[in-house]
């Protein structure tokens, strides 16, 4: 199969979809790889180690997207709709319940879609997101830290306060892969942390892995309100995946938060879990609403791409082998949790909250793949008889 690595194109994002030694792999395994010109050489993966690798450097995207499968980090870009094509297998985060525009170029291309966001483990977890979310939470404190401070618009508070000054109070919403890491970082600065979720048996294994050192808080609307018009800094780390997230901070309790208070919101990419987030981008990632800051950067990693890139392309690389090698079909059927990352195929929505979240018909991948497989062989048949 021929798999072409693009540049991302995204505001600030300089990860990419393959490693050198991921395309080494990818072509030990007998395919060919097509990789844009300088899609890693801000983060050290020039042309020249692709091209040892074994790629073959494509100069334009136009030619790059004539791929029949597409590896990438970000989702694509308006200018990129246009170039995708009717079957190509798009393997990326796509992140469409808050993004309905996108959706609609990618049902109208008749793609398929796998959202890395969406794949889920035997344990039920979301291998693809979780690298990305350990670094954006570690991030979140380091960002949240430096808007806290007065020449970031903050409040001037030090994170860690300092002896005989109590430090600050950090609130972390949604104790998943983000959540934990960054309440682990701000915990490490010596703040006062609590994380709030739904999910007792995650509080109770949070507290069993911090101790009485981190608070834990059960998700009502009275505890969120309480913690946030208290905190200095709070994080949006909640998912309910493929759905828009759901918003925990409401404006009433905004305007109750103290004056140049920070929220680093990352479930931006899902929409937000504040009324008052939109999507901000790295060259300008803060905005100030009701006296408060908001950071809401979607592609937070971006910031640190070379380990962001190393650490999601050592999650994705066996997926990629598999879809490349097997083919879409063969590989989602083969295993349930990387049929839940089929977001739209063949201008259908297979992703049941995607189609609840922007009220499009939702269409079961089991039963879609079926169909093809029976029309071929009812065609099969026909061609026989
Ligand atoms: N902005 C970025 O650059 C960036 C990068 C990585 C991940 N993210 C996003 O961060 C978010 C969190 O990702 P994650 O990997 O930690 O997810 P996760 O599934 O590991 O954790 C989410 C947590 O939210 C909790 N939750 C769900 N509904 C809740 C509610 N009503 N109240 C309290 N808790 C609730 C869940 O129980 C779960 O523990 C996602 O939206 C993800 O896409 C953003």
């Amino acid at each position: 199969m021929i798999v072409g690595i693009p540049k991302e194109i995204k505001n600030h994002e300089y990860r990419v979809g393959a490693t050198p030694e991921m395309v080494k792999l990818l072509k030990r395994a007998g395919h060919e790889i097509h990789v844009q010109t300088g899609a890693g050489s801000a983060i050290g993966f020039s042309d020249e180690l692709y091209t040892a690798a074994g790629a073959k450097i494509v100069k334009d995207a136009k030619t790059l997207y004539e791929a029949e499968m597409i590896i990438k980090v970000k989702e694509p870009q308006e200018s990129e709709y246009p170039l995708l094509k009717e079957g190509q297998i798009l393997f990326c985060y796509l992140h469409l319940a808050p993004d309905p525009e996108q959706t609609k170029h990618l049902l109208e291309r008749k793609v398929v879609g796998i959202a890395y966001e969406t794949i889920t483990d035997r344990n039920d977890r979301l291998p693809l997101l979780f690298p990305m979310s350990e670094i954006a939470g570690r991030i979140a404190i380091q960002v949240g830290a430096t808007a806290l401070q007065l020449n970031g618009g903050g409040r001037g508070v030090l994170l860690g306060g300092v002896p005989g000054v109590p430090p600050a109070k950090v609130v972390v919403l949604g104790g998943g892969a983000l959540g934990t890491q960054a309440a682990r970082m701000a915990l490490g600065l010596g703040a006062d942390v609590t994380i709030v979720d739904l999910n007792l048996t995650r509080l109770r294994e949070l507290d069993a892995m911090y101790g009485p050192s981190l608070k834990t808080l059960y998700s009502t609307p009275v505890a969120i309100e309480e913690a946030v018009t208290k905190a200095d800094l709070v994080v949006g780390a909640v998912l309910v995946p493929g759905k828009c997230a759901p918003k925990l901070l409401t404006r009433a309790m905004l305007k109750k938060m103290m004056p140049r208070s920070v929220i680093v919101d990352a479930a931006i990419d899902q929409g937000g879990c504040t009324e008052s987030s939109r999507p901000t981008t790295h060259s300008e990632p803060t905005y100030v609403e009701e006296g408060v800051i908001h950071y809401c950067v979607t592609n937070m990693p971006g910031a640190c791409a070379r380990t962001a890139t190393q650490a999601l392309t050592n999650a994705t690389l066996p997926y990629a082998l598999k879809i490349a090698t097997e083919g879409y079909k063969q590989a989602l059927q083969d295993d349930p949790g990387l049929m839940l990352g089929l977001n739209v195929c063949h201008g259908h929505v297979t992703n049941r909250c995607v189609a609840q979240d922007l009220g499009y018909d939702y269409m079961p991948p089991q039963q879609l793949l079926r169909t093809d497989e029976d029309a071929e062989s009812d065609s099969l048949v026909y061609a026989d008889a």
